[in-house]
């Protein structure tokens, strides 16, 4: 019980410490507190409520999170192996890159040389360049495009692979990290992920407290 309430001061520190709540989506607030059960196409912890089964229920709920998770703004950063990959058909990056040490790039042509601060719309045409600091790429480990929502669970629960991380420290993450938050401010010309992140965020607090099981 207790170790429940501290979670849960940490989702809504989370959700209502952040720079960017409330910035992108208004509704997003005042949605969980009314219990909405779907925020901008992503469905919210209410509406999984109603699974007895906390096995069935955190499967649930990470099936809900993949949609964010697989989606091509969040997948484009984390491939298994190689460079970045771009838009939502995920092509490979052009100008192609090369990973580098600690995913910054190449020496001389850092991923910083391009990405700045913020998104940068571009001048003589439609679209932009994307932006946050500092714009880097994952460890392979944490690379998941074309993986199912199944392997990508297990892969972000396992601290080998996850960079040493608790599963708090994955709430904390998805529903405060900059780079995650930059899926739904991502400039000119780009889709957004679905939801916010403060829902993904909640999503993720409601399966770990489910037990975090996996789909199957
Ligand atoms: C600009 C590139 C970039 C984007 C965009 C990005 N990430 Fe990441 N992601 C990273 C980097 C770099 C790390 C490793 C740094 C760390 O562990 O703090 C990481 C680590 C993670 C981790 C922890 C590692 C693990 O396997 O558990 C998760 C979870 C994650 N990202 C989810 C997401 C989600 C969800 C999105 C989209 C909403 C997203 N990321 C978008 C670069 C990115
Ligand atoms: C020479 C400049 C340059 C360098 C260096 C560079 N990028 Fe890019 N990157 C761009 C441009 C320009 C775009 C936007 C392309 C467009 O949308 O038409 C882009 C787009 C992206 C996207 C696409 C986002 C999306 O969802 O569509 C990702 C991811 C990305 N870059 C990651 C990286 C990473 C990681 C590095 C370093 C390893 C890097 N880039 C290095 C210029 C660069």
């Amino acid at each position: 019980m207790r170790n429940r309430q501290v979670l849960l001061s940490t989702v809504f520190a989370a959700a209502c410490g952040l720079a960017a709540c409330g910035q992108n989506n208004d509704d997003a607030g005042s949605a969980s507190r009314t219990g909405a059960l779907e925020v901008n196409g992503l469905q919210t912890p209410a509406a999984f409520a109603d699974i007895a089964d906390t096995q069935e229920r955190a499967a649930a709920l990470f099936t809900e999170m993949a949609k964010v998770i697989q989606h091509p703004r969040c997948a484009n950063c984390h491939p298994k192996s190689g460079g970045p990959t771009q838009g939502d058909d995920m092509h490979p990056h052009n100008p192609p890159v090369v990973r580098g040490e600690a995913g910054l790039g190449a020496t001389g042509m850092e991923c910083t040389t391009c990405h700045g601060e913020a998104n940068v719309e571009f001048a003589s045409m439609e679209g932009s360049i994307p932006g946050a600091s500092p714009w880097h790429l994952p460890p392979e480990s944490m690379g998941w495009q074309n993986s199912t929502p199944s392997e990508i669970c297990a892969q972000i629960k396992d601290p080998e692979r996850n960079g040493g991380k608790s599963l708090e420290d994955i709430v904390k993450h998805n529903g405060e990290d900059h780079l995650v938050n930059w899926a739904w401010n991502p400039g000119e010309g780009r889709t957004p992920a679905p939801g916010d992140q403060e829902t993904f965020g909640a999503l993720t607090a409601a399966w770990v407290e489910a037990g975090a099981a996996c789909p199957g």
